[in-house]
């Protein structure tokens, strides 16, 4: 009996002590992590005056479960940097398990706009419009929206939580690195979390080599795959992918005939114009391999599917884009297995494995 009260106190030490180190430490399905950033901060942005420490900051920020209601869900857990910070199912889980309403987008480029870089954080100023439906175009208000979603990170009152990542330790002196004293705000987080995203930048794909004039940087493969999508379909009258760069930076909603009847009315939902529905924004092409699944609903699982859709797909829908459109009908384009093959050879070149593995972009938070 004796041993059994001993063996039973012995359990509730290690429970003891395993809620302890819970609370010190984020856990990931009951393993328990430690922060491993250097103490020398990675260099965020090469060529703008703009403090490293908040990019910093936001890093950890970006990839901490605990700012989730439940400890659960962290920015990362959906945008992955592997996948070009996009998820690889159609819809991605959130905090209780529930599925997003849209698929989750790639980050990347966002904050390319280097001339307004700082205006960015501070006005409306920046073009860049966000989400499927554009409905936000402010980098630092934007990032409490996942926060406080229902379905992705659940913290419904975003005020609780400067006193929860004050109580983690780790961060006070991150903060104080970054402005100089320990004050944990919700503005500091989110403008720290903006300037870690607008450090994620895609810029050494082979399309980049290209452009720059390194021709021989394309196969023949991939060189018909552009003349294709430059000149015969004509896929840059709406992704503008030109020769004098492409930072997948847009601002057009445009319905490509998807369903006949729409499910999502996209655009529509926030200007509520008729015109506006089952329009969704021209998403950027960068790492546009890692990507997949497609579309806003993520319903192609594969680049070749997409194209599928193109070819011989498109839907009557109610506000089709012209550019998709003969004699006022649903284009057919009729792609060919070959043209096929050239146009994902080319989709392919737009892929930069140096974001998929730079340290700097990766999860600060190793196993025990
Ligand atoms: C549960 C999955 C999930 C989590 C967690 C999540 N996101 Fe997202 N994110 C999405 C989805 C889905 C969208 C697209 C929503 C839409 O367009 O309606 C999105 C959109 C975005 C965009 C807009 C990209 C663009 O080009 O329009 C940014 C930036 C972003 N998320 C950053 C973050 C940050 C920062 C966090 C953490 C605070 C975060 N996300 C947490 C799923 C997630
Ligand atoms: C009328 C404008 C328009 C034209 C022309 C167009 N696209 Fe698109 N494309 C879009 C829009 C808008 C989306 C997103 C639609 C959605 O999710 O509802 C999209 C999505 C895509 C995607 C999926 C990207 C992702 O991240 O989900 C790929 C790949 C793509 N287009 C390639 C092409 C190719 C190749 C062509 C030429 C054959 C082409 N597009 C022509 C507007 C266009």
């Amino acid at each position: 009996m004796k041993k059994y009260v001993l063996l039973f106190s012995m359990f509730l030490v290690v429970l003891f002590i395993y809620s302890c180190q819970k609370k010190a430490a984020p856990t990931v399905s009951g393993t328990t992590m430690y922060l491993d950033l250097p103490a020398t901060p990675d260099v965020y942005y090469a060529s703008i005056d703009k403090d490293n420490y908040e990019a910093t900051v936001g890093r950890v920020l970006f990839y901490d479960t605990h700012l989730s209601i439940n400890n659960a869900i962290a920015c990362g857990s959906c945008h992955k940097q592997a996948l070009g910070f996009a998820d690889n199912v159609s819809l991605s889980v959130g905090f209780e398990g529930k599925v997003t309403k849209r698929n989750t987008p790639a980050i990347q480029n966002i904050g390319n706009n280097v001339a307004d870089f700082e205006s960015q954080f501070v006005t409306n100023t920046n073009n860049s419009m966000l989400f499927w439906d554009g409905r936000e175009n402010n980098l630092v208000n934007m990032m409490l929206r996942p926060l406080s979603n229902h379905v992705e990170m659940g913290l419904e009152d975003v005020s609780v939580l400067p006193k929860k990542l004050a109580g983690l330790g780790y961060y006070t002196k991150l903060f104080a690195q970054a402005y100089g004293d320990t004050s944990i705000t919700t503005e500091r987080i989110s403008e720290c979390l903006a300037a870690f995203t607008a450090s994620i930048g895609t810029q050494q794909s082979r399309f980049d080599q290209y452009t720059q004039g390194n021709t021989t940087a394309f196969t023949a493969q991939e060189q018909a795959g552009m003349n294709l999508f430059v000149n015969k379909y004509n896929c840059t009258n709406c992704h503008h992918v030109t020769t004098g760069g492409y930072n997948g930076v847009i601002t057009d909603f445009k319905d490509i005939g998807l369903d006949q009847n729409y499910k999502d009315m996209g655009r529509g939902t926030i200007t509520g114009l008729n015109t506006d529905n089952g329009t969704f924004k021209v998403p950027s092409l960068r790492n546009v391999a890692l990507t997949a699944p497609y579309m806003h609903d993520g319903r192609f699982a594969t680049l070749s599917d997409v194209l599928d859709h193109y070819s011989h797909g498109i839907k009557p829908s109610q506000n089709l884009d012209d550019n998709l459109k003969t004699n006022k009908q649903p284009m057919q384009m009729n792609i060919s297995d070959q043209e096929k093959q050239a146009l994902i050879a080319f989709l392919n070149t737009f892929t930069d494995y140096t974001t998929t593995v730079d340290p700097k972009f990766s999860n600060p938070f190793k196993l025990k």
